[in-house]
């Protein structure tokens, strides 16, 4: 990486580690985004029905690849993966691994978006946890217990006590991603975690949980656009995801979470969760290791430590951003409707040139 001058930076493409594209007539327009800025995305399973076997995986490849050719790139490559539940079959594992498949999701049942079909206990999931550590094939995690009597912004932090600390202790050499995490506790519970081997833990950190506490849904009325599950917290929290997020340390890389709703059900008497950041997320990762004068670190964060937890070859190709504002629509296309990106109507501060 290098910082050109304080007005550019040149650094290896990026990947992003946790992403949401959808399916069916949405697709095109939603990875038009991604595939400008990261040169692969580990796609989240949570369609409707979900993703379940290699089977449905790999149609669903075969879908995204087909709108990579409309959009006449041959330089992004999907990283999928499968989504848990009570009745997923071990058998699915080392067939999932043979296929290049490269997580398996843990949704609670009722956690977040499209999570119905998801886990309602992991004591469930024994045989196909015992098949991933074996295989090698991590398990990638939304933390957030699903019980109703828990306020909903500790959530992740009580997941940590009741859920991820018993299945390490029952799965310690299964790989585990603790996705798009938003507190202290994660923070330091991902950081401090004694492993039996490197790369057995790591956490993604979305743009926004970075750069936005949870003021920003309450800023002179109701913002429907930052909502997202986990929801945003205090600015303790978000201190500390800089904090750890700057800091150097390999278990914390970028996953976007960018999710994709139709304004309509955003702007709603039910609004779904889910921020849309594809649209320059890159530029707001800029942004957050920039506010603490700790662009050097986001190299790093951005393009390696993700694809050395998941053992695959880190990107060569270089890409430059540059310290100019980009202006964002306040609405761009989404198939037959429309979508409010992150940011809407206000700029970021750097755009890839
Ligand atoms: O805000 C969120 N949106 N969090 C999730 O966990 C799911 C995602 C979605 O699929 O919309
Ligand atoms: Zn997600």
């Amino acid at each position: 990486m290098s910082l050109n001058s304080l007005a550019s930076i040149s650094m290896v493409k990026p990947d992003d580690w946790h992403l949401h594209i959808r399916d069916g007539v949405v697709l095109k327009d939603v990875l038009s985004h991604t595939v400008k800025q990261f040169a692969r995305a580990v796609i989240m399973p949570n369609l409707q029905p979900p993703i379940t076997t290699v089977a449905l995986a790999q149609a669903y490849r075969e879908r995204i690849e087909l709108q990579l050719q409309q959009l006449a790139t041959n330089q992004f490559t999907p990283l999928m993966t499968l989504y848990l539940t009570d009745n997923t079959a071990a058998t699915e594992v080392q067939k999932a691994k043979d296929a290049g498949i490269v997580g398996i999701k843990l949704y609670p049942a009722g956690a977040t978006t499209n999570s119905d079909s998801g886990v309602s206990n992991l004591k469930h999931c024994s045989a196909v946890l015992e098949a991933m550590q074996k295989a090698n094939l991590p398990l990638l995690i939304h933390g957030e217990t699903t019980d109703p009597s828990i306020d909903v912004f500790d959530r992740e932090a009580v997941f940590i006590d009741r859920v991820l600390e018993p299945l390490r202790r029952d799965f310690p050499e299964l790989r585990i991603v603790f996705e798009h995490i938003t507190t202290l506790q994660a923070a330091q519970y991902v950081r401090d975690a004694h492993t039996a081997n490197k790369n057995i833990l790591g956490a993604t950190i979305t743009p926004q949980h970075l750069l936005m506490n949870r003021n920003a849904i309450f800023s002179g009325g109701i913002r429907p656009h930052h909502y997202c599950l986990p929801v945003l917290k205090r600015e303790e929290h978000r201190l500390a995801l800089l904090e750890v997020a700057t800091s150097g340390n390999a278990r914390f890389f970028l996953g976007t979470d960018s999710a994709p709703h139709p304004k309509g059900l955003k702007e709603n008497a039910c609004g779904c969760a889910g921020c849309f950041s594809a649209f320059n997320a890159l530029g707001l990762y800029v942004e957050a290791f920039e506010s603490l004068g700790r662009l050097d670190r986001l190299e790093a964060f951005a393009s390696f430590y993700g694809a050395d937890f998941y053992g695959l070859p880190r990107n060569t190709e270089i890409i430059r951003l540059q310290k100019q504002a980009q202006l964002v629509p306040t609405e761009l296309p989404l198939g037959d409707t429309t979508i409010v990106p992150l940011r809407a109507g206000e700029s970021i501060a750097w755009s890839l040139t």
